[in-house]
């Protein structure tokens, strides 16, 4: 076996190795078509379920069965998403799920005729008008909301 010194396989081996790595990743970052393909396929499946995701914007499609807790309850924990929404008369809120006390994000109930949310972790209620503070902890993080026709636009900050 012949030997052969550090500094001379650094030389000889490294770029060949540092081209064939960064090469291969070169390639695969170019390759337009296989992430065009595979944003498409996270879109179609959101939309499947009735929303869609654009960075912080989620677009919700009110007539999908997966919404139509807002309808019938007037509320709803959208958990895919972390959202709590809530209709009040023909407006709509969306608040972060994540409960200001200690963060559970899946034992919300809603009170309409106080407009509150309960979280049945620790029993602490919270108001839904994003100032007021809660029995423990913080308000609840609001997020911007508007809608057009049948579709709620979610904006998280
Ligand atoms: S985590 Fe919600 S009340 Fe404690």
């Amino acid at each position: 076996m012949k030997k052969i010194k550090r500094r001379e396989f650094i030389n000889k081996a490294c770029p060949k190795i540092a081209m064939a790595l960064i090469g291969f990743s070169f390639l695969e970052a170019c390759s337009k078509d296989s992430d065009d393909l595979m944003l498409d396929e996270s879109i179609k499946l959101e939309e499947n379920a009735g929303y869609t995701v654009n960075g912080k914007i989620i677009e919700i499609d009110l007539l999908h069965p997966t919404f139509s807790n807002i309808n019938s309850e007037g509320w709803m924990n959208f958990t895919a998403q972390k959202i709590l929404l809530v209709k009040t008369g023909s407006s709509y809120s969306a608040f972060n799920n994540s409960c200001p006390h200690q963060g559970v994000r899946s034992k919300w109930t809603y009170n309409s005729s106080e407009r509150t949310f309960l979280c049945g972790q620790h029993n602490n209620s919270y108001p839904t008008d994003c100032e007021s503070q809660g029995t423990n902890g913080g308000p609840l993080q609001c997020y911007t909301i508007s809608k057009l026709g049948n579709t709620l636009t979610v904006t998280k900050p």
